[in-house]
């Protein structure tokens, strides 16, 4: 199959191109090096520096008809959609359409999106299914959400397949700060440097951490499978802030007091997503608990 990944040079799309080649896939790569870096991408996949708002990625489609779209482009941080819920929209929702217009005028068969258990928004302490209410809580989730609307419609009205897949908190090697798992970059950058890491609000507030392979898999297993379907991508595990930096300290064998700091805006308190659906259609279970996905990550953040 010829796949196209949008943000294939992020932190989550480069190891989706690391395991579409790996499986074979001719593989191409599309990213504004925003946030990306080059250097993630495989020297097996050929790389477009453009931007997904800009009508030159319908050249791209043009020349090169891609079977597959997976679309993880996106301006990723909850706290900037707050700031700047123009810019997110102009991003994550104007970006998506765009593509999903080229999906329709170059026949692609199947588009495969990057949303987040951010759609969900404020719930109780309990394990989320797909068919919970929809009440996201920063502009972030709305943009997601609607990303969501405009391909169901798409596909109603243009017949364009797709699997929409709601990421929990992704974690592992080439994370920035900035994504909605950057806790765990930030805690490990901090501690590897002797620097204090500040927690907000009580640091008992829970994340469902979820380990970037896995997150891949879910991705290349949907070009197959899970057509038209919405499937949550977590653990259903729970994990307080504060017993992650335990966890992060003790790994790194190096003992700082973290500070605390005031809750933030737009942070919800508890997040756990249910997989049993991606089991059951996709075929998806993670492979790595939290303690394999951490002892990775430090490897990469020790450069080892
Ligand atoms: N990291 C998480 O915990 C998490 C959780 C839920 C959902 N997601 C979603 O997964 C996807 C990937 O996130 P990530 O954590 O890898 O973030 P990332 O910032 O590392 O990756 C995003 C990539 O998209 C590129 N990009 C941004 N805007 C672009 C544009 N207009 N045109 C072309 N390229 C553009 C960036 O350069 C970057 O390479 C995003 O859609 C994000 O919303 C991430």
């Amino acid at each position: 199959m010829k796949v196209m990944v949008t943000g294939g040079a992020g932190f989550i799309g480069s190891h989706v191109v690391d395991l579409l080649t790996q499986f074979g896939h001719e593989t191409l790569v599309v990213d504004n090096l925003l946030s990306g870096k080059r250097e993630f991408v495989s020297p097996k996949a050929r790389f477009f520096e453009v931007d997904i708002t800009s009508p030159q990625i319908t050249k791209v489609f043009e020349v090169e008809k891609p079977d597959v779209v997976i679309h993880l482009a996106a301006q990723v941080d909850v706290a900037h959609s707050i700031k700047d819920p123009v810019g997110d929209a102009h991003q994550n929702i104007l970006g998506t359409i765009r593509l999903l217009e080229c999906c329709h005028r170059f026949n692609v068969k199947k588009f495969i999106f990057s949303s987040s258990c951010a759609v969900y928004g404020e719930k109780d302490d309990c394990s989320i299914k797909e068919t919970f209410p929809i009440q996201p809580q920063s502009f972030y989730g709305i943009s997601k959400y609607t990303s969501e609307l405009y391909i169901q419609i798409f596909n109603t009205l243009h017949n364009i397949p797709f699997t929409i897949l709601r990421y929990a908190n992704v974690y592992g090697p080439r994370q920035t700060s900035k994504g909605e798992g950057g806790v765990i970059s930030i805690f490990f950058k901090n501690v590897l440097n002797g620097e204090t890491s500040f927690i907000f609000g009580d640091g008992e507030q829970t994340r469902d951490f979820v380990y970037v392979k896995d997150v891949a898999l879910a991705n290349v297993l949907s070009i197959e499978n899970g057509t038209n379907e919405i499937f949550n991508i977590g653990c259903n595990s729970k994990t307080s802030i504060n017993e992650l930096y335990q966890i992060i300290t003790s790994l790194a064998s190096i003992n700082i007091p973290s500070h605390p700091m005031p809750a933030r805006k737009g942070d919800i308190r508890y997040s756990r997503l249910d997989p049993t659906k991606a089991a059951n259609l996709l075929g998806w279970n993670p492979v790595y608990d939290l303690q394999a996905g951490l002892d990775e990550t430090l490897k990469f953040y020790k450069g080892s």
